[in-house]
């Protein structure tokens, strides 16, 4: 379908099912930003130390509440970083908190701060257990980190190696697989019986892989895991435009000092909170299907994470505009992604 026409949007507020906002005195320009575009968003726990209790959940969130400004009515869903050591009773208190609506698996080594993630699920079953009878959903990042397998391999290596059997275990364990990348996971998530989700961030349905090497590296296109071919990327427009509820947005929005991106051994991570929804928004228009944009951004999460839907709409408009070269980032700053580029839609 044509949409060249089509010059405004009203849609149903979305929420952000994965973001990294950190901490300390970054949060008032990440916070604010996440909250001019989301209602709410799933907050990601790999700080240092990770929150890996609902105390500190429970500290973190007032930390993000604290620094928002007075007229916003963003709200903070928090998570819990799993280690080998986190104890059923862990889990109780977290359900019975009422604030805590995940908890993070990242395997050992796979990205930004996992050092103290999981080294073997094994060593989880009895707290992965609790989580299937509470109801706490248990958000994976998707990847095996065998270093002997290659980096664009290893989410469809961990689906095999980790996710089917862990699903064969817990057949009732509630999943979200993060920002998918790739036509197995897309594939995989769309087929598979029970209770599977998945998030699907802005850069992986515009960008394929050879964005991090036009005419040079290009540090700010540099994410885990990693942009991967074209195919891919079709796959998971497919996915995404397809009437499946099973796939919502998530923007792994995760911010880095200019300095720790550009740098010989720069970090992992792209900065789309002050912009998502508008990187959205041109996702879907390039493939003609802004009409499934709303249950993806703003029905599918909440009915996944059995929240209610957001009751406010927002108004997109088909204008020009520019991304900031850089933007604030406690006494740094951060380059957001297509910095200094053009876009289409912007959000009013
Ligand atoms: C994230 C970060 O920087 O915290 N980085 C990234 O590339 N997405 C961690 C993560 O979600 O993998
Ligand atoms: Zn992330």
């Amino acid at each position: 379908m044509p949409q060249s026409n089509i010059q405004t949007l009203s849609i149903i507020q979305p929420d952000d099912w994965h973001l990294h906002l950190r901490d300390g005195d970054v949060l008032q320009s990440t916070a604010s930003q996440a909250a001019k575009q989301f209602r709410r968003a799933i907050i990601m726990p790999n700080l240092r130390p990770p929150v890996t209790t609902t105390e500190a959940a429970q500290q973190y969130r007032k930390r993000i509440l604290d620094a928002l400004p007075g007229n916003t009515n963003f709200e903070p869903l928090m998570t819990l970083y799993l280690t080998d050591n986190t104890p059923p009773e862990e889990i109780r208190k977290a359900k019975e908190s009422g604030i805590v609506h995940g908890v993070k698996l990242y395997p050992a080594g796979a990205t930004t701060n996992s050092d103290a993630g999981v080294t073997s699920l094994d060593r989880c079953i009895p707290t992965l257990e609790e989580m299937q009878k509470q109801g706490i959903p248990l958000l994976m990042h998707g990847e095996v980190t065998d270093p002997s397998i290659d980096i664009f391999d290893r989410e469809a290596v961990f689906i095999d190696k980790v996710l089917i059997p862990l699903r064969k275990k817990l057949p009732d364990l509630k999943i979200v697989f993060e920002h998918i990348t790739t036509k197995a996971a897309a594939e995989y998530v769309t087929e598979a019986d029970g209770y599977i989700g998945a998030t699907v961030t802005p850069h992986h349905l515009l960008f394929n892989r050879n964005s991090l090497f036009v005419g040079g590296i290009r540090p700010h296109y540099y994410c885990l895991p990693i942009l991967k071919r074209e195919e891919n990327r079709q796959a998971l427009l497919k996915a995404v435009t397809h009437k499946n509820s099973r796939f919502f947005a998530g923007t792994d929005s995760a911010p880095h000092a200019k300095g720790a991106k550009e740098n010989a051994c720069g970090c992992a991570g792209c900065y789309t909170a002050s912009h998502a929804i508008e990187l959205y928004v041109q996702a879907f228009e390039e493939v003609g299907e802004l009409e499934k944009l709303e249950w993806f951004t703003s029905i599918n999460g909440p009915k996944f994470y059995n929240l209610p839907v957001n009751r406010n709409k927002i108004t997109l408009v088909k204008e020009e505009w520019k991304i900031p070269d850089e933007l604030p980032f406690g006494h740094e700053k951060v380059i957001p992604l297509m910095a200094g580029e053009s876009i289409h839609w912007k959000l009013k």
